[in-house]
């Protein structure tokens, strides 16, 4: 297993899924992508978890962004659990779930923490970009659920930063202002921010967000 860090090419696998067998790179295409694991079926945060990336599934097609959920578990469990979670999270999971029974995925992108649980995933999340390359990591401890709505404000921040040279502070937005980045010379920013700028200091000028209308 070889350290996965930011900006590496996401690893390609093959692997069995709730939605058929895919070769990842293959099922991400042009896409955006979110690979996340989860420790087990049949557990009541997971349960919430799934459920709620499901309700948000509308959120991540507007952003182009497509999701895969993994464990150990085998496809039988996956598949007996998915009734449960739209029984109780009322929703339709919506996306598919990779059965990583022989830990081939798990090990490739380092989400067994033995330290942790020597046999289970932690709570990984991996936010892949439309060039196949890693953009965000954040790892969660099975006892603590994750907030999608953290992970849709990521996706905003990571989205606009690719195509702009703009950076975002600290609890910002979609909407809010945005740092300009620190490679543009003051001199340059009103012909590339031509929505206006303030200047706080001679490294921290702000500007409105610059792909809204
Ligand atoms: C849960 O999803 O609730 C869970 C899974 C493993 C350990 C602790 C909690």
């Amino acid at each position: 297993m070889a350290t996965i860090r930011l900006g590496d090419e996401a690893p390609n696998f093959n692997a069995k899924t709730t939605e058929g067998d895919i070769n990842f790179h293959d099922w991400l295409g042009d896409s955006w992508g979110i690979l996340f694991s989860h420790p087990a079926d049949y557990t009541p945060v997971c349960t919430t978890e799934l459920g709620t990336v499901a309700k948000y599934k509308e959120e991540f097609d507007k952003r182009n962004v497509k999701v895969v959920a993994l464990s150990v578990d085998g496809l039988d469990s996956h598949k007996g659990w998915i009734g449960d979670i739209n029984e109780t999270q009322g929703t339709t999971v919506n996306f598919p779930i990779i059965a990583d029974e022989d830990r081939k995925v798990s090990e490739l992108y380092d989400m067994i923490h033995p330290n942790a649980d020597s046999k289970l995933t932690v709570r990984s999340v991996f936010v892949i970009g439309d060039d196949k390359k890693v953009k965000l990591i954040i790892t969660y401890p099975a006892s603590t659920g994750r907030n999608f709505d953290e992970l849709l404000r990521v996706i905003d921040s990571l989205q606009l930063t690719a195509y702009h040279k703009v950076a975002t502070p600290a609890n910002w937005n979609n909407g809010e202002d945005v740092v300009v980045s620190p490679a543009i010379a003051t001199e340059d920013i009103p012909s590339m921010f031509p929505k206006g700028h303030k200047v706080v200091k001679p490294y921290l000028r702000t500007t409105p967000q610059p792909n809204l209308d």
